[in-house]
């Protein structure tokens, strides 16, 4: 084929050499959009792959939705018009794909009929990077989103259990009103379970971690996951030799297990294999990671030692295109009715807030594993714990003391008092951090306990106390503290200053947990 580039003659050098040695793809392209003549770079990008025996149209590369613009753009060209350079997506026949930013040139040559020239720079890297960041603040908006809705909820919902808890007592079982107010109760429940559950994905949820031993918990729990999920799904459970210790929350984690055991269920609807494994797995870089893993977001693993488990099953697999978006809340593939995709997002959430790494990798129709990364935890760099307090039934939760109770929210508020009010406490109430620094002042001598939200407008609530601990500092050496929110005690402990003690009650709480809470810090004040 006689050359057009045979023009340059001043070097002595073919051109058609710069052309076919150049690393950047370049080809020379027909009216008709065939493809009369590509260089090496773009022949070993497509691999050999280029067909030899048909003309090629440059427009079968292309991925559908950019081939308008294509078409566009080149008609454009041939008319003359000045056409800036194109974002395109080329498919590669490996399946790969490569974004390619395109620039057009028509030329004009003598004796020949005009051509397109084009040159494809490789913007694949970059365009990844956008994507993976936008993806990530996507997921950070979303969780701010939700926690934002979510610790209102909670002030609700702690409302509503609350009153049901105070009619409850004058409705007792019996009462015509008892099966209504328990309905409520019920369902203002399982709503509370809804909000835990996007706390958990902003990871703003209160979690309780202990140092735990997961062979053990694994243990425990695969007779639980082989009842869910039923008897043609084989489970497998893989301990791992002399396995680290994790400090995480047990039962969230369960719960983490659960949800990843479930998905698998419905992955396998014709049977299969759910495996669970564990190991130890010390992270130096991002090369000890297997292949394949994708995070729910962009960040990269700490070195250190891990406890690993691994949650495979060998069920239907994810489609790669949604690979990316399953970790987000409300994100599901079921049915109406049947999932709210909230599984996986509390999943991320609660193994992300234990300062964990929750990976992904799957094939359609092989199966799909989970990769946990948990902080291997040396015990005796000894943590400080806060214990759940255990919910005591049917002892006496009356009392005598005096509590002044700070929260914003009136019916929380309300609530509490009644209920507190009602076990025989002395309470006084404020409704901001500014109202509580007064009240103590009036009442300096006759506080014995301080139960206060944690976020509240203008002087937040380990503000006020901060400044109680400054002004009164003998006084306060007497003085019990208990922070009730729906967020994290990780969320304020900073503020706080770690060395102080304080007692903290998950918000929503019920008569009964808050009663009994007030107890146990008394109690404990006085032993
Ligand atoms: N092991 C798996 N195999 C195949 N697909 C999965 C697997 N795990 C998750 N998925 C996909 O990810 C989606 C999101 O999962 P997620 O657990 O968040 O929500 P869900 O299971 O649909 O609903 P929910 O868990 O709230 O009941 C699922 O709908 C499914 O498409
Ligand atoms: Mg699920």
């Amino acid at each position: 084929m006689p050359s057009i580039f045979s023009a340059s003659k001043a070097t002595g050098l073919d051109i058609n050499q710069f052309i076919e040695l150049s690393p950047i793809p370049i080809l020379r392209v027909a009216q008709d959009g065939e493809i009369i003549e590509a260089n090496g770079a773009f022949r070993q990008l497509m691999q050999g792959t280029v067909p030899e025996d048909r003309s090629v149209q440059l427009i079968e590369f292309v991925d559908k939705e950019d081939r308008p613009r294509l078409t566009d753009a080149l008609a454009r060209l041939w008319a003359n018009e000045a056409i800036p350079p194109l974002s395109l997506t080329l498919r590669l026949t490996n399946g790969e794909i490569l974004n390619a930013f395109t620039y057009m040139t028509l030329m004009h040559l003598e004796g020949h009929p005009p051509v397109a020239m084009l040159h494809l720079f490789d913007q694949t890297e970059q365009k990844n990077l956008e994507m993976r960041f936008a993806h990530s603040q996507k997921m950070q908006a979303i969780g701010q989103l939700a926690g934002g809705v979510a610790h209102d909820f909670n002030n609700l919902l702690t409302a509503m259990i609350g009153f049901c808890d105070l009619l409850l007592m004058r409705h007792p079982a019996g009462d015509p009103s008892f099966a209504d107010i328990m309905q409520i109760k019920q369902n203002a429940n399982r709503a509370a379970n809804l909000v835990r559950q996007l706390l958990a994905f902003s990871r703003r949820q209160t979690l309780q971690p202990k140092t735990i031993d997961l062979t053990d918990v694994l243990a425990e729990l695969s007779n639980l996951i082989r009842r869910l999920i039923g008897e043609n799904i084989q489970m497998k459970m893989v301990h791992g030799r002399d396995l680290g210790m994790v400090k995480a929350d047990q039962g969230q984690l369960e719960q983490v297990i659960i949800n990843l055991a479930v998905n698998a269920r419905d992955a396998m609807k014709d049977g299969g294999t759910l495996t669970i494994k564990t190991s130890n797995v010390i992270i130096q870089s991002l090369d000890d990671l297997p292949d394949e893993l994708l995070a729910p977001e962009d960040e990269t693993i700490a070195p250190g030692k891990y406890v690993l488990v691994e949650i495979d099953d060998t069920g239907t697999g994810i489609k790669p295109e949604i690979l990316k978006n399953i970790f987000e809340p409300f994100f599901s593939t079921k049915e109406v009715g049947s999932g709210t995709g909230l599984g996986l997002s509390t999943c991320y959430g609660i193994v992300k807030q234990s300062g964990g790494y929750i990976y992904v990798r799957s094939q359609i129709g092989v199966g799909t594993s989970f990769c946990l990364y948990l902080k291997h935890f040396e015990p005796e760099l000894k943590a400080v714990t806060i214990e759940p307090s255990e919910e005591k039934t049917a002892a006496d939760l009356t009392g005598a003391a005096t509590i002044l109770l700070v929260e914003d929210e009136t019916p929380v508020r309300i609530f509490a008092a009644r209920a507190l009010r009602n076990k025989g406490y002395e309470v006084l109430e404020a409704d901001s951090g500014e109202s509580a620094l007064e009240v103590f002042r009036d009442y300096t001598d006759h506080i014995d306990i301080i139960i206060s939200d944690v976020v509240m407008p203008g002087i937040n609530g380990p503000k006020m106390v901060n400044q109680l601990y400054a002004d009164f500092a003998e006084r306060m050496k007497d003085i019990q503290v208990v922070f009730i929110s729906g967020y994290a005690e990780d969320a304020f402990v900073d503020s706080f200053g770690e060395e102080r003690q304080f007692n903290f009650l998950p918000k929503p709480f019920t008569l009964k947990q808050l009663a009994g809470k007030v107890k146990d810090v008394l109690d404990a004040a006085r032993d």
